[in-house]
């Protein structure tokens, strides 16, 4: 179970500062938003380099741009180790997954909550994390879609089936309120802005988030062994 803060509701004039605040995070998810993808306008490539100057923690990089085939890769040249497009952006997905991973980078695939796992088929093995919103991307303290849910045991399924080890990010309205459906649906990888941020102690919330998550994955692996055993 992976805790990835996403610094969208931290204090932009701080961002160091605010970076060193969640040591025990997994990774530090930046939202990249161009105000023409998504309704906001966020920070791009000059900021994404200082902090790689800053910081050795994971650069988690989720692009809400249009054309990410022409501007992802240069995410990947600056030393993030996962960038993450929009399958509803891409014109070449499996072309730009590749060009990621040849760059040194996870590859990593995000669906809108309208968007349909299906999309996913035909890359699945090209990439190595699916993002699945849990709201509409652009802001931050949003509340949590449970429309989605079905979707993440889909997607846990497709990823199952193929036999490939891909991370199945959640993002959008995390908390320890919702957390562990995430968990049960088959989500590992949870990224968390205002409930972190807005926390008193934002490193004691990713570990609270973790052990929430932890203890839902342990509980959920019980519950499934059980019915196994009632089968057979
Ligand atoms: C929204 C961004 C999220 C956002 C999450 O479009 O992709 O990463 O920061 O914020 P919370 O956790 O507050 O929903
Ligand atoms: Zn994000």
């Amino acid at each position: 179970m992976r805790i990835t803060p996403s610094i969208l509701n931290a204090d932009f004039t701080r961002l160091g500062d605010e970076i060193a605040r969640v040591p025990s995070a997994d990774a530090i998810h930046i939202d990249v938003m161009d105000n023409h993808f998504v309704p906001n306008l966020t920070i791009g490539l000059p900021v994404v380099e200082s902090v790689r100057a800053m910081t050795a923690q994971m650069l988690d990089i989720h692009l809400m741009i249009e054309d990410p085939d022409r501007w992802a890769p240069s995410y990947a040249e600056a030393g993030a180790e996962s960038v993450t497009f929009h399958m509803e952006a891409a014109r070449a997905p499996v072309r730009l997954a590749r060009t990621l991973r040849a760059a040194g980078a996870r590859a990593g695939a995000a669906l809108n909550p309208a968007t349909s796992a299906s999309v996913l088929t035909s890359v699945l093995g090209e990439i190595d994390t699916v993002l699945v919103m849990s709201v509409e991307p652009g802001f931050g303290a949003q509340p949590f879609l449970d429309l989605v849910v079905p979707k993440i045991a889909e997607i846990r399924s497709m990823i199952s089936a193929a036999d490939l080890d891909v991370w199945v990010q959640m993002d959008g309205g995390i908390s320890l309120e919702t957390i562990e459906r995430c968990v049960e649906a088959g989500a590992d990888t949870f990224v968390a802005g205002s409930a972190v941020f807005r926390a008193q102690d934002p490193d004691q919330m990713v570990r609270q988030l973790r052990d929430t998550a932890q203890a839902a994955s342990a509980g959920a692996r019980t519950v499934s062994a059980c019915a196994c055993g009632r089968r057979g």
